[in-house]
């Protein structure tokens, strides 16, 4: 773990860098955090202009799933620490270089690489552990897919081992949907194709997003800080909504946080985590943990004084960090609605008339019909009237296409 003593001054010898592997809405947030405070940083993504290209000191762009390239960069830029903004990189290469001393990751190249496959964060969670998980099996064929689903029973989701956002994702009711389920996987997972899991459903009465920071403490050593538990929508398995705080019973509270502590302890290093958890009265269930800010904490940036990218930005770079909500808020989530690039936005200043209703557009060269293109956010009195504002707001919010 590297331990940054003092900040420095940008583009000059003593200047602190920072490259972000992933350049998307959430790294541009955490971009512009180490930006205030004088940070250097590099934003690295797969495609030109990426949102956080826009805000960095420089930009690349490579295929972050090619370890030769990776290497190559970081070799080039020389950054004190790299922090993954996405699952789909060569995490093998990480761990690599942090082994050889060449890099620092953040958290750890081990997190970045446990967290990129299901199996390895549902192993480590489930049976090192022992946190209490859906139940779950693996396969490689149809054939061993239809035994696994026979096992876990019905209703069961089935998943690429390394998807993100709902994608190649189905919940099936019956053995005669396990062939389209498993064909829908194989055309959704980034890499590996064909490696499944298939999880038994929870009926979950909510579930939450338990950020959770690792930042130094006075005395030098790590300190666990809890925000308040976020609660979300999703929409095949996709967010769509968020708000901050979610109502809970305080047994089922204490025993998301105990889960957040085991797995993060584990994971290691310093940064901000989103612990993904099911509820059910006081049952708590670990889903995953993404070792970076979580998309649904888009809301924290308007519901706490430091935001989750904040927070971020402070943890890794040593700093203290404070997690205090402020007030209740909510997000909801502005798709393109259209498959084209360089679209247009009408309706932002009728959506910033409500007071407390703020709107970020996250600047992304190409717009489809399902991409997360904005956000609108909404401080209120409670959060059931921040998600009306919010969704209010995002309706607002229209996507064009502009003809010359
Ligand atoms: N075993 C389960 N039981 C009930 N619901 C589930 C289960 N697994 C997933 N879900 C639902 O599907 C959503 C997405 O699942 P998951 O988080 O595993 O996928 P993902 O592709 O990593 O999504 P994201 O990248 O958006 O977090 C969950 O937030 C939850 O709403
Ligand atoms: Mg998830």
């Amino acid at each position: 773990m590297t331990i940054i003593k003092q900040l420095g001054t940008p583009l000059s010898p003593t200047a602190i860098k920072v490259m972000l592997l992933g350049s998307g809405e959430l790294g541009k947030e955490v971009i512009i955090s180490l930006q205030r405070l004088g940070v250097e940083v590099i934003a690295v993504d797969r495609y030109k202009n990426a949102p956080g290209h826009q805000v960095a000191h420089r930009s690349h762009v490579i295929d972050m799933t090619d370890g030769a390239a990776l290497a190559k960069l970081i070799e080039l830029e020389q950054p004190d620490l790299v922090v993954p903004e996405i699952e789909a990189i060569a995490t093998e290469m990480l761990v690599a270089l942090e082994k050889a001393g060449k890099v620092s990751v953040i958290p750890t190249a081990r997190a970045a690489w446990l967290t990129m496959n299901r199996e390895g964060i549902r192993r480590l969670a489930a049976e090192t552990l022992a946190l209490p998980t859906s139940p779950y099996r693996f396969a490689d064929s149809l054939t061993e897919l239809e035994l696994a689903c026979a096992e876990i029973g019905f209703p069961c989701i089935i998943k690429p081992v390394m998807s993100s956002s709902g994608k190649g994702q189905s919940k099936i009711d019956r053995a005669d949907e396990v062939e389209a389920a498993w064909n829908y996987a194989a055309s959704g997972g980034r890499v590996n194709a064909g490696r499944v899991i298939v999880e038994g459903f929870i009926d979950f009465d909510y579930e939450i997003t338990q950020l959770t920071v690792r930042a130094m403490g006075k005395n030098g050593e790590v300190e666990t800080h809890f925000c308040e538990p976020i609660g979300h929508l999703q929409v095949q398995g996709d967010y769509v909504e968020s708000w901050q705080p979610q109502t809970m019973h305080s047994t089922a509270l204490a025993r998301a946080r105990e889960i957040a502590k085991k797995v993060t302890d584990n994971l290691g290093g310093l940064g901000l985590f989103g612990v993904e958890l099911f509820v059910k009265n006081d049952m708590v269930w670990f889903s995953e943990v993404s070792p970076r800010p979580h998309d649904t904490g888009m809301v924290t940036l308007s519901s706490q004084y430091q935001n989750e990218f904040e927070l971020h930005a402070k943890a890794i770079l040593g700093l203290p960090v404070d997690v205090t909500l402020h007030t209740p808020a909510a997000s909801a989530v502005i798709y393109g609605q259209h498959d084209h690039v360089a679209i247009a936005f009408e309706g932002v200043a009728e959506a910033l008339q409500t007071p407390g209703v703020d709107i970020r557009l996250f600047g992304k060269p190409e717009s489809f019909s399902r991409r997360r293109m904005g956000v609108a956010l909404a401080r209120a009195k409670d959060t059931d009237t921040a998600r009306q504002l919010a969704k209010e707001a995002a309706a607002k919010v229209k996507p064009v296409i502009v003809t010359e």
